[in-house]
């Protein structure tokens, strides 16, 4: 039995373009974004509050903040490491932060520059912080499965770094696959231990594509209720930190399959084609979503 409906975050804008080494204009962005909102998409992380040293792809996030055209219906969440990027946000006008740390020490460390526990408390803040400025918080952990310095994590490793999110007051949880390389049975072994804890609705599933299997790891997250994921139009991504790390699952496909499978989004398949056509214009090479390769040949 599949559920009725399902609620994507369309995270293009910022974990699609992150890694990208060509710049895309603000005015692009925002053009681009405007056509994401128009698509019916609940939420869209538009960018991210980082240090632009760091990620200088989105290096203009204040003012695709400040211009892009809110739909009311949709949320305008951020990426924020820490207050100076809290600061930043709530001035650029997010309907939600996103809080981001790793399973994995060593990734956390080449991704934040700090221990994991070190990071407890930056990330404490900034979520009482958005909390008292009345924004939802989601906490992204990363590497729930495998760290590309470590190799495999134990979900145990996983659940501990879930919990102190949870304490601290984040309100749901995205987990990482960052480096696209879990199949079924690692999904199936971290949810049996995340969802005997917490609700599956305090759960988003967050897939990179980079061995093809996002879509059988989405499927098998469906299976045991999860109705939560993130998506890229086109299946834009990674993580610049995270070495082979290619694009998030497409949009595109997870529309195929949800639709195809009776499930409702609220997302009108064709605006996100546009969008995503729009963007692979804009960036001047093919995205690898085989929907959209599929939508362009026919
Ligand atoms: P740091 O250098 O340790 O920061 O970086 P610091 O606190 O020591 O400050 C150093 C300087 O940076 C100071 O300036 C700060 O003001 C400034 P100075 O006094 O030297 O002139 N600074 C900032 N400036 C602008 N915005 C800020 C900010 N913070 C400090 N927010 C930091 C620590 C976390 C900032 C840095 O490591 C960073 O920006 N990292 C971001 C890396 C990143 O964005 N990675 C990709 C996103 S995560 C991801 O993709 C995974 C995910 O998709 C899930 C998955 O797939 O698994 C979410
Ligand atoms: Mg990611």
């Amino acid at each position: 039995q599949w559920p009725k409906y399902v609620q994507l975050k369309e995270v293009g804008p910022r974990d699609g373009l992150q890694n990208e080494k060509v710049w895309v204009p603000t005015e692009d962005k925002i053009a681009w974004i405007n056509k994401l909102s128009e698509s019916g998409v609940r939420e869209i992380e538009f960018s991210s509050f980082v240090h632009p040293k760091w990620i200088p792809a989105l290096a203009d996030a204040r003012d695709v903040g400040m211009q892009i055209k809110r739909n009311p219906d949709t949320t305008y969440s951020a990426l924020v490491p820490n207050m100076k990027g809290l600061e930043n946000a709530l001035e650029a006008g997010i309907d939600g932060a996103s809080v981001f740390m790793s399973a994995s020490e060593t990734h956390n460390r080449k991704n934040i520059n700090k221990s994991i526990d070190e990071t407890y408390p930056v990330l404490g803040e900034v979520i009482q912080g958005a909390k008292s400025a009345g924004k939802q918080v989601t906490g992204y952990v990363s590497t729930v499965f495998d760290c590309p310095y470590e190799g495999k994590v134990n979900p145990d490793q996983v659940l501990r770094v879930c919990d102190r999110l949870f304490e601290n007051g984040a309100d749901n949880l995205s987990l990482g696959d960052t480096i696209g390389s879990a199949v079924p049975s690692q999904v199936e072994a971290l949810l049996e231990a995340v969802l005997a804890r917490f609700p599956e609705d305090k759960i988003i599933m967050h897939f990179h594509n980079t061995r093809g299997m996002a879509i059988a790891n989405i499927m098998t997250s469906l299976r045991y209720g999860i109705t939560r994921f993130d998506s890229a139009v086109g299946g834009l991504g990674g993580c610049p930190y995270a070495p082979g790390a290619a694009g998030n699952v497409a949009t595109n496909d997870v529309l195929y399959l949800l639709h195809g499978l009776g499930i409702e989004t609220c997302i009108d398949e064709k605006k996100i084609e546009e969008a995503a056509f729009f963007i692979q214009d804009k960036l001047d090479k093919k995205l690898p979503s085989k929907s959209l390769a599929y939508a362009a040949s026919a």
